[in-house]
């Protein structure tokens, strides 16, 4: 799906998407991430109408985007959420989302926030270790509760993406050995303070090729048949997320045959079927909105095409050698020339792409880096004291800043700061 503030092909749909980037910038500055509400909602319904009529939930992946504004309107389109952390499962709490629509993952749970998860009453926690499995049900034993588990398993299976973002591999920290399950599942049955809900596999992100998705979900299908063989009845199956998206605008996986691959392979299980998508939702949904800052180019040594925006603001490139298309929002005449496109920031791992065919462009041209609408302002950080970027949302003609640029106040306050807030100045000496 091409995400149509970007990529208008006729002139006039063009002009009047340069028109309103253009209106953004001047508006909310730059660098400042845009999305476009409409297409989330569609890549929303994709992935649900895929499943017909069988049993399931979306569980939206905070992790890629878990901005108010973003998880806000998933939660209005029927989806359930997936959270990483506390504070994500805060978050989705406030956006509206009920504790029996949010299931927590997490590879290093504190007790406090297995406590307030237990607490909460969570749809489920989705246990990635024996020893967290002891320490939930003694928790939950104390407080007289029943914790809802969901075991993560490892199958083992290649996802054969980036190896930062493969979690299916025994050599990877992530779940318990699937072989393992069918024990644990009976320690799980045993105990009073724990409820056996779910099987959660995630077997990476940015996932290409749909077969280890499919053969993870057909993995998870056969241990819930063998539990249920043994009386130990669950009540989903939770595929995880990880379907890929295509950066460099070829093809990908079609997010609807991948949903049919997982109904084939469970839907015959009687049992919810539950994915967590986060990128394929929201990645091409987003920009990042940025201005040329600085050309140039010294006689035998490369272009460079120095961006207000930087690794501060997208990691993706720095941290996974990532690809994102990058174009300028009023192409200019000319051919394209190579040219490496970097950030501001004082690292050579600052550059958001080498040897890119890019068209003519001078200081003060806006471009877009493309494909950014997840793990982008996510993974922002404040790196050289540069403030996180205001986000955007347009939908329909109208936009709206629904997140504004942070400040250096904003950044401080955190501080100890014995300057006075009305001078700036710091005390006498
Ligand atoms: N569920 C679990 C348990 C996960 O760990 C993840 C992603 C997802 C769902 C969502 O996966 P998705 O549908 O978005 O592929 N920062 C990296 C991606 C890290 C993904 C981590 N887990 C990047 O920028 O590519």
């Amino acid at each position: 799906m091409t995400p149509r503030i970007l990529t208008a092909a006729a002139s006039a749909a063009a002009e009047i998407v340069a028109a309103r980037l253009e209106a953004i910038a001047a508006a909310a500055g730059t660098p400042a991430y845009v999305y476009e509400a409409g297409h989330i909602r569609a890549a929303y319904a994709q992935l649900d109408a895929a499943f017909g009529g069988t049993p399931h939930a979306i569980h939206y992946a905070m992790k890629a985007n878990s901005s108010l504004a973003i998880v806000r309107l998933v939660r209005t389109l029927g989806s359930a959420a997936d959270a990483n952390s506390m504070g994500e499962v805060e978050v989705a709490l406030r956006c509206g989302f009920a504790p029996s629509e949010i299931v927590f993952t997490g590879v290093g749970k504190r007790h406090e926030e297995l406590e307030r998860a237990v607490s909460l009453g969570l749809l489920a926690i989705n246990v990635e270790s024996p020893g967290e499995l002891e320490r939930l049900a003694a928790l939950a034993a104390d407080r007289g509760a029943v914790a809802r588990v969901a075991l993560r398993v490892n199958p083992d299976i290649d996802a054969r993406s980036h190896p930062h973002i493969s979690t299916g591999l025994k050599a990877n920290k992530f779940g318990v050995p699937i072989e393992m399950a069918p024990a644990l599942f009976r320690d799980i049955a045993a105990r009073p303070s724990l409820a056996a809900v779910g099987i959660h596999v995630h077997i990476g992100s940015q996932i290409t090729t749909l077969d280890p998705l499919e053969r993870a979900a057909e993995a998870i299908v056969r241990l819930a048949r063998a539990l249920g063989d043994e009386g130990i009845h669950i009540e989903h199956l939770d595929f995880g997320g990880g379907v890929g998206i295509a950066y460099d605008g070829g093809a990908a996986p079609d997010p609807a045959e991948y949903v049919r691959r997982i109904v084939g392979a469970a839907g015959g299980s009687g049992l919810k079927l539950a994915i967590e998508p986060g990128r394929v939702l929201i990645g091409p949904a987003g920009v990042l909105l940025t201005r040329v800052v600085d050309v140039k180019q010294f006689p035998g040594a490369r272009r460079f095409v120095v961006l207000d925006a930087g690794m501060t603001e997208l990691m993706r490139p720095a941290l996974y050698g990532a690809f994102h298309r990058i174009d300028p929002v009023r192409p200019r005449p000319g051919q394209p020339v190579p040219a490496d496109i970097v950030g501001p920031i004082c690292e050579s791992t600052d550059t958001f792409a080498r040897d890119r065919e890019l068209l003519p462009v001078e200081v003060g041209d806006l471009m877009v880096i493309r494909d950014a609408g997840a793990y982008g302002a996510a993974m922002g950080s404040n790196y050289l004291r540069r403030p996180f970027p205001p986000e955007v949302m347009v939908d329909g003609a109208a936009w709206r800043i629904t997140r504004r640029r942070q400040t250096l106040d904003d950044m401080l306050a955190l501080e100890e700061d014995s300057a006075d807030p009305k001078t700036r100045k710091g005390p006498e000496r």
